[in-house]
């Protein structure tokens, strides 16, 4: 062999070599980076019913979507002796991938890893994969198990912090921002998810809080569980700060999933539409006939009615423990993703307070930001009077729902099944607020309050000089009933669009939502800058 040709070859050879032995050591440093914290606290992690950052991404997106970021990243501290205790990826999986073929990105703590805290590194890999999801207008969704700031990183940690506050209120309105806690998240952390649209916890081994049990002992000196102080039912239904709360891991992200097939990936564009078979739902239900009572003491539930009304099994409810009250939660017309809003009159008869203000609030606004028309059943007595409410603000919190629909463009719809007296009534959707379509069914009673109500305020003088007080004043009410407990004097002023036979709600919807989706704003507000929403 010609000399040359034998050192080409040789060349070549050893070429592959080297580059089979890089290749390896990638593969090694990704078998590493995989393992996070060891499989010693792997092991921990599952002892405590919770899954691994990885598993965790696993079950959420589609088999074989997942791309990961940032793999070999590692924290740049020098302090505490944390210089020896490096692991590739810093206690952060961040990536992107699918979820029923729709791009989103991800971040999951991984608590294996220095309690999965947060220090520079880790934060400017989360800021790194929020940065893509606003441009690419995806979803991003974190997957929070951890300890907080990392101690050891000191200010950076702090700034870090920051960085992704920042980003949460710029994406806020652009792109859907999920959040699932699934282990601790404690101190200023909780206020990423705070700023994110809807929080989900893991029942039994997550919680949020501020300070924890010993710091509120130490400060206040009251006793408490870390559960009791901020565990997933706490929050779900005291607190009103998580959105949906599950019994593990796999119920959660299955239950984030669901979420994500009624919303759009951004605001500017429309939420996915599925195909209904409509012969093969209910049109005309006769049953809707008869779930208000003709008494106007007894109640009902209001659950009856939806899962008649809205396409079967579609209901996907929001808040469902906190201000049960009323009820929140998307679903879906004719395969049309829908807001959908309601009075429960079986809790404290469906009306107003102060929590159930915020928690319709907040949804409209969601919906609004996000291409998703409002679907809103009345039967509202009014807001909650009492001192306790005036004294925690109702007049604030209550004036959050009138501006909340009233800056909402998309399409309103609203059905007035039977109360809707007084502020309730406007609040709830009415066409004064812009509601598009507003129906009723012909038990609605549309007034400034109850028959009993007005008429002690309007008869007082006449029931006290009576003969017989008592027959006077329910003659009074029968009256008051009959003249205007009902939706025909609203109609005649065009408050009503249509009153409408309760058995063919369904269709009458479909045929509204139908002709609503081309809406357009065809009344241009003032320039500002932004509005000042009671808050
Ligand atoms: C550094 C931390 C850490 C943190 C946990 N670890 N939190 N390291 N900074 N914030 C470490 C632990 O030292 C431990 O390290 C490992 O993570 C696992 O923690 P454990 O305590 O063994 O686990 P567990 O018993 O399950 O308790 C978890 C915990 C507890 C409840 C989260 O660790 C804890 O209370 N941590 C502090 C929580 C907290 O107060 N965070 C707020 C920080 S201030 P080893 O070496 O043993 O494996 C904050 C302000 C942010 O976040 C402000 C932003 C604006």
């Amino acid at each position: 062999m010609n000399w040359k040709i034998f050192i080409l070859v040789l060349s070549i050879t050893d070429n592959v070599v080297n580059n089979m032995e890089r290749v390896e050591e990638l593969k090694q440093k990704m078998h590493d980076a995989k393992l996070g914290g060891g499989l010693k606290r792997i092991e921990r992690q599952h002892q405590k019913g919770k899954l691994t950052a990885r598993e965790r991404l696993q079950i959420l997106l589609d088999p074989d979507s997942f791309v990961e970021l940032d793999a070999f990243v590692v924290h740049q501290c020098t302090d505490f002796g944390i210089e020896k205790r490096k692991v590739l990826g810093d206690g952060v999986v961040t990536g992107y991938g699918t979820i029923d073929s729709r791009l989103v990105y991800v971040y999951s703590q991984d608590f294996t890893f220095i309690g999965g805290s947060l220090g520079e590194m880790h934060a400017k890999k989360i800021c790194k994969v929020m940065d893509l999801a606003l441009k690419m207008g995806a979803p991003i969704i974190g997957l929070n198990d951890s300890g907080g700031a990392r101690i050891q990183e000191g200010v950076s940690s702090l700034n870090g912090y920051g960085e992704i506050f920042y980003r949460n209120v710029m994406a806020s309105g652009a792109i859907p921002q999920i959040v699932i806690i699934m282990g601790p998240c404690a101190g200023g952390a909780v206020y990423s998810p705070a700023l994110m649209d809807f929080i989900f916890m893991v029942n039994g081994t997550s919680n949020m809080f501020i300070t924890g049990p010993n710091v509120i002992k130490t400060v206040t000196g009251e006793e408490i569980t870390s559960e009791q102080l901020g565990g997933a039912l706490t929050h779900a239904q005291i607190s009103g700060v998580t959105s949906y709360i599950a019994e593990n891991d796999e119920k959660c992200l299955e239950a984030v999933k669901k979420l994500l097939s009624y919303l759009p990936s951004n605001n500017l564009e429309e939420p996915p539409r599925i195909t209904v078979n409509l012969n093969a739902e209910v049109l005309s239900d006769s049953e809707l006939l008869n779930i208000i009572p003709t008494n106007p003491r007894k109640t009902y539930n209001m659950y009856n009615i939806l899962n008649r009304v809205l396409d079967s099994n579609t209901f996907f409810e929001m808040y469902k423990l906190y201000a049960p009250n009323v009820v929140v939660g998307f679903a879906r017309l004719n395969g049309r993703s829908i807001g959908v809003i309601a009075n429960q009159p079986i809790v404290s008869a469906g009306c107003l307070d102060v929590n159930a203000s915020d928690k319709i609030a907040r949804f409209v606004r969601f919906c609004d930001a996000f291409n998703i028309p409002l679907l809103t059943f009345v039967d509202v007595p009014g807001y909650l009077p009492g001192i306790r409410q005036e004294h925690w603000g109702i007049i604030r919190h209550g004036a959050k729902v009138i501006y909340a629909y009233s800056e909402a463009t998309v399409p309103k719809i609203t059905v007035v099944l039977r109360k809707a007296y007084g502020g309730g009534y406007i609040a709830m959707c009415s066409k004064s607020l812009r509601a598009d379509i507003v129906f009723a069914w012909p038990t609605a009673q549309i007034s400034v309050m109850g028959p009993e109500g007005a008429v002690n305020i309007i008869f007082r003088k006449k029931i006290a000089e009576a003969e017989k007080p008592e027959e006077y004043r329910e003659n009074r009410i029968k009256e008051f009933r009959e003249k205007f407990a009902n939706p025909y004097v609203s109609a005649s002023k065009g408050f009503i669009d249509q009153v409408i036979d309760p058995r063919e709600t369904r269709s009458h919807l479909i045929r509204a939502l139908d002709a609503l989706m081309s809406k357009r704003s065809i009344q241009p507000r003032p320039r500002i800058k932004h509005g000042n929403v009671p808050m």
